[in-house]
């Protein structure tokens, strides 16, 4: 696909309201009406992460494809790997429209979707039509309406055991009320010792990774910490949206409720990134998500310690030839730094990022 044709099809899609043009870009990449890129892998961009090689460090973040249907399109477009979902065990419709926000002049979105999602076994039956194409990391949650949350996280393990990759156990989502106090002590406590007992019951050694929000306090970070390294978890995700509105000027939509992404979110998110890099130490596999949107700002997450990164709102104002440029701005870096693996660039800044107090 042209540069041309690349411009044209997001204008086009930017005339529709957020959520029909998502729907429109999944029917299109479902169709393959946008044609997959050739894959020309450097081998400098590979890493291994938690057992797996990724081809490279680019994924697809959880919230484009939460029914697991474009898991084949997207590696296509360039992506190491993807993450679909969030997936709760039944079908729910999600909070009322409108309820994705673009705010263009921040780069930004708000959403508050409410885990919008046609439950695992639609996800099951989408997946079972795909061809495998390279690693997929299965985004877990639990119904709004659920009587044990937990045990929702504990279904999401057992449905997928023998097509993921990797689980995230998505504990920071806005938009269900309660669930990110799933992130405090005790109950995360609980939460990732019924999850990791279940996975090492029916899912082998499949890594396990928990996404974390971007507003939290040095206390929080301190304790979740301390629960992944008491539990041995495989790894974590920073972050989700955030709920602050700092620094967004008078763009219009600034007031709507929800999670914050996109550029207004990089700093917070790579800050807490490296101070989670600090407290875990260097063999913790992290990945960064938040802001990243061009090869800098996804080299920059991996100099604040992301061992991979992701994206999302990036992809939505970039278009589908972004993971491309990505990919080949990362291999320029490469050459202007003779490095022999982009991964050298990891923790060059976590000291710095580390210091920054999180913003208010
Ligand atoms: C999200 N995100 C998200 N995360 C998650 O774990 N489960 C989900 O279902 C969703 N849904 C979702 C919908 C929409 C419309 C957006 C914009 C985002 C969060 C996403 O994966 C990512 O963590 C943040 O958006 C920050 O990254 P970006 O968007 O700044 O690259």
């Amino acid at each position: 696909m042209s540069e041309f044709l690349d411009t044209l099809a997001r204008n086009a899609l930017f005339k529709f309201d957020p959520e029909t043009a998502h729907g429109l870009s999944i029917k299109a990449l479902k169709s393959g009406l946008v044609p997959g890129c050739r894959r020309d892998l450097d081998n400098r961009l590979a890493v291994e992460v938690a057992g797996m090689t990724f081809p490279n460090p680019l994924g697809m973040a959880a919230g484009y494809d939460k029914n697991a249907e474009l898991a084949t399109p997207l590696s296509k477009l360039g992506f190491g790997f993807v993450e679909v979902g969030t997936l709760t065990p039944r079908a729910q419709d999600g909070n009322p429209k409108p309820r994705i926000f673009r705010l263009p002049s921040n780069r930004a979105v708000i959403n508050r979707l409410g885990f919008n999602n046609r439950g695992h076994a639609a996800a099951l039956e989408n997946l079972s039509g795909q061809k495998r194409a390279g690693i997929l990391g299965i985004n877990i949650g639990a119904n709004k309406d659920a009587e044990d949350r937990i045990g929702d996280y504990v279904a999401g393990i057992s449905a997928f055991a023998d097509i993921a990759s990797y689980f995230t156990v998505n504990v920071s989502s806005p938009n269900t009320p309660g669930l990110r106090n799933l992130q405090t002590r005790e109950a995360l406590s609980e939460l990732l010792t019924r999850v990791l007992a279940e996975r090492d019951r029916c899912a082998g050694k499949i890594p396990v990774f928990l996404k974390i929000a971007p507003d939290l306090t040095e206390p929080d970070l301190n304790d979740i910490a301390a629960e992944c390294l008491a539990q041995k978890l495989d790894g974590l995700i920073v972050s989700n949206t955030t709920l602050s509105r700092e620094g967004l000027g008078d763009d219009a939509g600034k007031n709507e409720a929800g999670g914050l992404s996109g550029r207004p979110v990089f700093e917070r998110s790579t800050i807490v990134l490296a101070k989670m890099r600090q407290r875990l130490g260097a063999d913790m596999p992290l990945i960064g998500v938040g802001g990243v949107e061009s090869a800098e700002t996804a080299a920059e997450k991996m100099r604040a310690g992301a061992d991979l990164v992701q994206i999302y709102t990036g992809f939505i104002y970039g278009g589908p030839l972004l993971p491309r440029r990505i990919l080949r701005g990362l291999s320029k870096i490469c050459d202007r730094e003779k490095l022999k693996r982009l991964h050298d660039l990891r923790d060059i800044r976590t000291a710095h990022y580390a210091s920054l107090p999180i913003p208010a």
